[in-house]
């Protein structure tokens, strides 16, 4: 099946869950540190943060139905409002302190702060784009993409931009691709220790 003839549409509350599974399922190499052995509560963890972060953080998903429309083969969030980051930062810790216990959560919260990122009001933030791995290589990703670009142009955005780590080279050849540019590097110690993540590349699009 052509990628076009998949459904492309905005995310529902009921879709929370199923991206927050396809998103721990493709950033396993990081959340297996970040969540040790309670990696069974990420799932939950993350299905918070998406619903918070579509509340208050000023964030869209959008999501493509797999072969029927109740199966989501992947996902992306683009923020293109306001951030209500104390909103959000409270949720995610009561979220974290819950399922993890108190040091762990501090350990997560560590962890998860990375990369960091300034809005600007003129710029489009994407983010956890993900395809279920049964769906990649058919351009799913790419019309995703397109797609998030289409809602921060309508909402009167010059441009958006994105972190990648600088390891995932099948994600940078797609964004290089669709003409994303290296804007900035930021690494971290704690990071490249306890992650393996070297480096995140920022990386930006002019609409
Ligand atoms: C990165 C990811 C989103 C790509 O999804 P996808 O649907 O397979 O990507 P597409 O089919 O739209 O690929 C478009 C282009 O990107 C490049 N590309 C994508 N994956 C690639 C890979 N594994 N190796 C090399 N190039 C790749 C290719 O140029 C591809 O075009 P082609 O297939 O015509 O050669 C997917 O592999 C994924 O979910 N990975 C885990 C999560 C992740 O790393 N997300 C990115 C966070 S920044």
């Amino acid at each position: 099946m052509e990628a076009e003839q998949f459904t492309v549409r905005l995310a529902r509350p009921d879709d929370d869950q199923a991206i927050a599974a396809l998103v721990v399922e493709g950033f396993m190499d990081q959340f297996r540190h970040v969540f040790g052995a309670k990696m069974d509560r990420a799932i939950k963890i993350m299905e918070r943060w998406v619903c918070l972060e579509h509340a208050s953080g000023g964030v869209r998903s959008l999501v493509v139905e797999g072969y029927a429309d109740a199966e989501i083969a992947g996902s992306v969030g683009i923020r293109t409002e306001v951030s209500r980051e104390d909103i959000l930062a409270r949720g995610l810790w009561r979220s974290l302190t819950r399922n993890l216990g108190i040091l762990r959560a501090v350990w997560a919260t560590m962890l998860l702060s990375y990369p960091t990122y300034s809005s600007v009001a003129s710029e489009a933030y994407v983010e956890r784009l993900v395809i279920s791995p049964s769906f990649r290589r058919q351009g799913m990703a790419r019309r995703l993409l397109a797609a998030a670009e289409d809602l921060a142009r309508d909402a009167g955005k010059k441009t958006v931009g994105l972190h990648v780590t600088g390891n995932n080279l099948g994600a940078l050849r797609l964004y290089e691709a669709e003409g994303y540019v290296e804007v900035s590097r930021q690494s971290s110690i704690i990071a490249a220790w306890f992650l393996d993540i070297r480096e995140w590349l920022y990386l930006k699009k002019e609409l």
